[in-house]
């Protein structure tokens, strides 16, 4: 814990390490009451830094240090520097070898990072700065080493003892005791490092690779989840042969292991063929996930395992290049996603989160370009501008090379830098190298941070046939940057004839009409630009952005009735679902704060005709039938007032559900389950449909929409269907049924933590069951635990970020309430105190009344003692803009 000020770390001060590590032979001692860490390291001095008296400097962190010996002589207290998180020897030789051994406390590991122990079993969590946690080391992603590691534990706690690469010895010691020992062949960063010792069963399972080698596949859990990986299996077979397929890239160890943990800071860990994941993010079963978390796991399994090379036979120089693996892997299995389900869904979904959190987190004080120029804390930056503006940067890149140019850039990127720590301009470099484009100007999308803003205007000249398109573009001032230069933007469009038709796209008047592309790419590279379109004999409807080509906001003046048009014959899915989305908000914003409510009646119209279009995919139609969402609009909106907001959409979704009562009794009949339960396309869309019919029934409370549900929630065969029939219950004003349906739900559940977390969640995020006396009730439920990050999310975390009306409650007890929480945290796990802080860090967006109330409580924060660097980064930041 510091009091101090964290120290700022910038990119422009990047030096080469002074000392390389070629290999490090660990033996890990396992006791129940710590772990003695013995490390072996062969250090050479790096001929490519010129600092040829350098100190040999190695990072630690809470480490007791018990022993240091160089080339065998132990050293003299003299002779090294204990500075706490750093152990500094002065004089060293060009090469030799340095024995450290630490003892160190994984039970009292409370921050998650390092080696710990979660129910029982220890393990690792190494990225960014976990490893120094362990032992004395160089710890930065520029140094690759060899890892040989050796786990003695007790046999009867620890029958299974995991790490790294490929297991090549193991034996029987004193005392019931046993070791393996494993040793990894490729060189990797020590971020990647992973130890695993407990008391876990496997699933196993081998895949066969492109070149005919078979792969010993295993996931580990605990025993009483030995039957929830199958999905994870399956998902994990569908990605290594994707990962052939789409990038050429075959696994490259003989067994690659997965392990579920309880307690975890994020999701999941791609360590060197053996990844660690949080347990929500790979167990699941028909009876206990829903179909939301079966894609989430598959999407996750096939994150970790595309880093593999994105990542680790690739890695990264420093961690200002995180979104070189992080953007560039998101976009990976984003496309792994889209091809194994639906394209235009999976596209959706990415936008939705993109400009629902990301463009917020561009809009505030912690903005930060893709590639930071500094930062106090990495772990603040394991953020959505790293991972999804990221990977929108990578998808842009994509769409301006085409598929073929950009599979030949990713071929020549692995292949120039295989082994090697590199950095986002290498990637682009390799792009350029491969394509023969130029993307210099295309760079200003890693330095730059901000949302780009294109204001768009039209106009036809009915004499000459020609429609012109304006487009100008600006890229807001965030903190500590301003007059920014234009970007490369691809803008993708299409323009429609009257009777839906896609017109030829002819940007010159001499070109043939017919055979001119309806869907155009333009590049905008200036401030502004101006394009003319030849032929038209009518006024078009133009189809803008399509999927969403570039992460910016497209500013045009849309009339409701273009907006009605392009929901219904734009040939472009997303646009379709886009215009919808546009028409929606538009009503609901108009309607906020006026007192006079009369709901556009062509709303109605549209969601109707959507509710009984039967030809349309499924799947688009359940997501078009979603809303904007709160935290949607109110990102949407200049000072916005949260109450009046959340009025105005209740009111718009009552509207429609009661106007649509029938049809959506309609849909909820068409689309009950039919024949086995499976995880499709189609019956998740099935599934969709069904139960936001259901929600928006009981949203009207509706008495045959509540005895559906009661229904439903008993009947059903899957998680889904039981959790859509407890969420509508939930929130609807039937007191009594919500209150049977929650507590039959805890007493069937009540042994499985995922599905608590659940039941956790769907409360907190309810306006009806998630007020704040009832969150503080849900803080003291046996089945909270502090320690636990995944309870701590479903409650505190769910609760300010979903549950906004509750949150923003005008006296500003919700934000002392966070506050409170977070002071709390910080002195267990400042990683996720400085996660959890994040709604409040926004205070500046909000309604006067709201806004100050926000930075007291930031400001109480502030004034905590001892607060830890994670938190001090994120609260002043947001204090001081
Ligand atoms: N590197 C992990 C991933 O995105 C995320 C992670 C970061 C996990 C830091 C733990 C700690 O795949
Ligand atoms: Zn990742």
């Amino acid at each position: 814990m510091r009091t101090n000020q964290p120290k700022t770390i910038y990119l422009s001060e990047y030096k080469v390490p002074a000392y390389l590590v070629d290999s490090v032979d660990l033996r890990f001692e396992l006791f129940d009451d710590g772990a003695r860490v013995h490390s072996t390291l062969s250090v050479r001095r790096n001929p490519e830094s010129a600092d040829v008296s350098a100190p040999l400097t190695l990072d630690g962190d809470s480490l007791k240090l018990e022993h240091v010996a160089l080339n065998g002589e132990e050293l003299a207290a003299s002779a090294y520097e204990d500075t706490g998180d750093q152990l500094v020897i002065s004089k060293v030789p060009a090469g030799f070898e340095l024995t450290v051994v630490t003892w160190i406390e994984p039970h009292n590991n409370t921050r998650l990072e390092g080696l710990y122990k979660s129910s029982g079993m220890f393990c690792t969590q190494c990225e960014a700065q976990g490893f120094r946690c362990i032992t004395y080391f160089p710890d930065r992603p520029d140094v690759m080493a060899r890892y040989r590691t050796r786990i003695e534990a007790d046999k009867s706690t620890c029958p299974v003892l995991l790490s790294n690469g490929n297991d090549v010895d193991r034996g029987d010691l004193d005392n019931g005791r046993h070791f393996v020992t494993w040793e990894d062949p490729f060189p990797k960063p020590s971020y990647l490092f992973a130890l695993v010792a407990g008391d876990l069963v496997e699933k196993q399972d081998t895949f066969t690779t492109c070149s005919g080698r078979d792969i010993d596949l295993r996931i580990y859990v605990e025993p009483r989840n030995a039957a929830k990986c199958e999905h994870a299996m399956d998902s994990l077979k569908r990605s290594m042969r994707w990962d052939e397929e789409a990038y050429g890239r075959e696994y490259d160890l003989d067994i690659f292991m997965i392990v579920a943990v309880d307690d975890f800071n994020m999701g999941a860990m791609e360590n060197k063929g053996l990844n660690i994941f949080n347990s929500s993010c790979v167990l699941a079963s028909q009876e206990t996930a829903t179909d939301l978390a079966f894609q989430r796991i598959e999407a996750i399994v096939a994150h970790e395992y595309f880093h593999n090379w994105s990542g680790n036979r690739v890695t990264c120089r420093d961690w200002f290049q995180l979104s070189l693996k992080e953007g560039f892997t998101v976009f990976r299995d984003s496309t792994f996603s889209a091809d194994v389900g639906s394209p235009t869904v999976k596209r959706i979904e990415d936008v939705t989160l993109l400009r629902t959190a990301q463009f917020a987190e561009d809009a505030g004080p912690m903005a930060h370009p893709v590639r930071p120029a500094s930062y106090m804390e990495i772990t603040n930056f394991y953020t959505l501008t790293i991972y999804e503006k990221g990977a929108e940067v990578v998808r842009m890149i994509h769409t301006l090379l085409g598929p073929d140019l950009f599979r030949k850039g990713s071929d020549l990127y692995f292949e120039r830098h295989d082994g090697q720590a590199v950095t986002t301009d290498d990637f682009v470099k390799a792009m350029e190298d491969a394509s023969g484009r130029d993307l210099t100007q295309f760079r200003l999308w890693y330095e730059q941070a901000g949302t780009p803003v294109l204001t768009v205007s039209d106009a036809y000249d009915a004499e000459r046939g020609i429609y012109r398109l304006t487009i100008q573009q600006s890229v807001p001032d965030t903190p500590g940057q301003t007059d920014k230069k234009p970007q490369h933007i691809p803008f993708a469009l299409g323009l429609l004839g009257a009777d839906g038709e896609a017109l030829p796209l002819s940007l010159e008047s001499t070109a043939d009409d017919e055979s001119a592309p309806t869907e155009r790419v333009l590049e905008l590279t200036e401030a502004s630009h101006t394009f003319e379109f030849h032929g038209l004999t009518q006024k078009p409807v133009p189809s803008l952005l399509r999927h969403f080509s570039a992460p910016v906001r497209v500013v045009y003046p849309w009339t409701r009735e273009q907006l009605i048009f392009l929901m219904s014959h734009d040939p472009d899915g997303f646009n379709r679902w886009d215009a919808g989305q546009r028409l929606a908000v538009d009503v609901i914003q108009s309607l906020v704060g006026s007192p006079d409510f009369e709901v556009d009646p062509r709303l109605v119209d549209a969601y109707r005709a959507l509710l009984s279009d039967s030809a349309l995919d499924q799947a688009l139609v359940a997501k078009m039938l979603q809303l904007p969402s709160e935290a949607y609009l109110i990102e949407l909106s200049e000072s916005p007032d949260v109450a009046a907001i959340h009025r105005a959409r209740e009111k718009v979704l009552a509207h429609l559900a009661t106007s649509l009562r029938d049809e959506l009794l309609a849909c909820f009949h068409r689309n009950a389950g039919a024949g086995a339960y499976e995880v499709s396309p189609e019956s998740i869309a099935r599934r969709s449909l069904r139960n936001t019919a259901l929600a928006w029934l009981l949203m009207i409370n509706d008495d045959t929409g509540r005895d559906l549900a009661v229904q439903q929630l008993s009947d059903a065969d899957n998680m889904t269907d039981r959790m859509g029939a407890l969420r509508a219950l939930v929130n609807s004003d039937y007191a009594a049924e919500r209150s049977q349906a929650l507590s039959d739900f805890y007493e069937r559940f009540q042994d499985d933590p995922q599905v608590v977390e659940q039941w956790f969640s769907v409360q907190s995020s309810s306006d009806r069951a998630g007020q704040l006396p009832q969150i503080q009730a849900l803080l003291k439920h046996p089945a909270f635990d502090w320690k636990n990050p995944n309870k701590i999310r479903s409650v505190v975390g769910v609760f300010a970020g979903q549950n906004l009306a509750a949150f923003h409650n005008p006296d500003g007890s919700g934000y002392s309430f966070l506050g409170d929480q977070v002071c709390r945290l910080d002195d267990s796990n400042p990683q996720i105190a400085a996660r959890l802080v994040t709604p409040l860090t926004r205070w500046q967006k909000f309604a006067p009344a709201y806004s100050s109330l926000m930075r007291s409580a930031l400001e109480r924060i502030r004034d905590k003692t001892g607060l830890s660097a994670d938190l001090y980064e994120v609260v002043h930041k947001s204090l001081e803009v």
